[in-house]
């Protein structure tokens, strides 16, 4: 599957050559490609209010955009119109495996699987993304332009980023099956050549503010500063209103016990990277297996992460769903291959791995299936 999915370059000279260096465009990157999900399927995601929607329609200079839960009667019309879901990996587990087919990127930079239906003409507009995207065509045809070009200026008051000046330097149509690897900043435009739907696996490049506002928020919960204030040799002040030198000095020696270390950044990340997005929810067994059954469960099916579910390690330490596994971890080596492959094989496993497993199945993070 790699072969024809990076157009026979191996993920390594992909990484060299082409990430976040150059756009790639390969034909036929998934032979035989229909698509994980239906227009009716898409259609009934992109109303529902736990799943997150644009629609946007659109005459060559006006933009309407119209965030989710859409209303079914804006889902037709003659004017080019386009609806993007995204998550759809979240809610389809074909979408989850499509997703996890691009592994040869850390999942630690994995954002989402967005899918697009458009008429013909529909689109987003000229534009330019802060991260970088594989735009692999599903049904119908899409035709891409794209260039490197350095003007992001903006078309003002439109309500989504349209690029004012977007001079193109490659034009392609693409085919069921086709895909283009995009870096960040490269200006794009795909119109719906007759009906179609386009699938893009984006990922997340945080930027140093969100970062820093996360990290912060993090260490608030983490540090807790100890002692009070106190001048028992407070000196007479001449003047009332100076903030005098020694409450300064004592202050910032109070606060030198801000501190982190490698692991807290460690720590920190798991957490953060593994975190759930907004209106994601567990749905834990309607009516659980008993340690026995599940025991059994999972030595005749193995054990399968629920699509929603991320499981990243780092240093001997795993996160799952935005929180740190505690304990003395039993057999890192298959929480290693869980977390990559995302399912664990049939087989009699360690009685504390089961006991792990049997903790997240209850929780609705996973199935012995
Ligand atoms: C799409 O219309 O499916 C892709 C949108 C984009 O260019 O980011
Ligand atoms: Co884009």
């Amino acid at each position: 599957m790699l072969n024809t999915l990076l157009g026979g370059l191996s993920p390594a000279r992909f990484l060299d050559e082409y990430w976040q260096k150059k756009p790639l465009l390969v034909r036929q990157a998934v032979p035989g490609f229909t698509g994980v999900v239906s227009k009716e399927e898409l259609f009934s995601l992109a109303c529902d209010p736990d799943v997150e929607s644009r629609h946007i329609r659109h005459s060559t200079t006006e933009w309407e955009v119209h965030h989710g839960p859409q209303r079914p009667s804006r889902l037709k019309g003659k004017q080019p119109w386009t609806v993007l879901v995204q998550g759809v990996n979240l809610f389809v587990p074909e979408g989850d495996e499509l997703l996890h087919r691009f592994d040869f990127i850390p999942q630690a930079r994995l954002d989402d699987l967005m899918v697009s239906y458009a008429v013909d003409g529909g689109g987003v507009g000229p534009h330019f993304d802060n991260y970088d995207v594989f735009l692999l065509q599903g049904r119908g045809k899409r035709r891409w332009r794209i260039g490197s070009q350095t003007d992001r200026s903006l078309v003002e008051g439109a309500p989504l980023r349209i690029l004012s000046n977007f001079t193109p330097s490659e034009d392609w149509v693409l085919e069921p099956g086709d895909m283009l690897y995009l870096p960040p900043h490269w200006a794009h435009d795909g119109v719906a050549v007759g009906e179609c739907m386009t699938y893009s696996i984006g990922f997340r490049t945080p930027t140093g503010a969100e970062l820093g506002n996360q990290f912060l928020a993090y260490l608030q919960d983490t540090i807790c500063l100890e002692g009070v204030y106190r001048d028992p040799d407070l000196a007479l002040q001449a003047n009332s209103a100076e903030i005098g030198a020694p409450m300064i000095d004592q202050v910032a020696q109070m606060l030198a016990a801000i501190r982190w270390d490698r692991e807290m950044i460690t720590d920190f990340l798991g957490r953060y990277l593994s975190e759930p997005k907004a209106h994601v929810f567990y749905e834990p067994p309607e009516t659980p297996l008993t340690r026995q059954r599940f025991a059994g469960q999972l030595k005749k099916n193995g054990f399968r992460l629920d699509p929603r579910s991320v499981l990243l390690f780092a240093d001997g330490r795993f996160f799952l769903n935005g929180e740190a596994v505690e304990g003395s971890l039993p057999c890192q080596s298959q929480l290693a291959e869980l977390g990559h492959h995302r399912r664990l094989p049939a087989t009699d496993h360690d009685a504390a791995l089961v006991d792990l497993l049997y903790g997240w199945y209850l929780d609705g993070y996973g199935n012995p299936a």
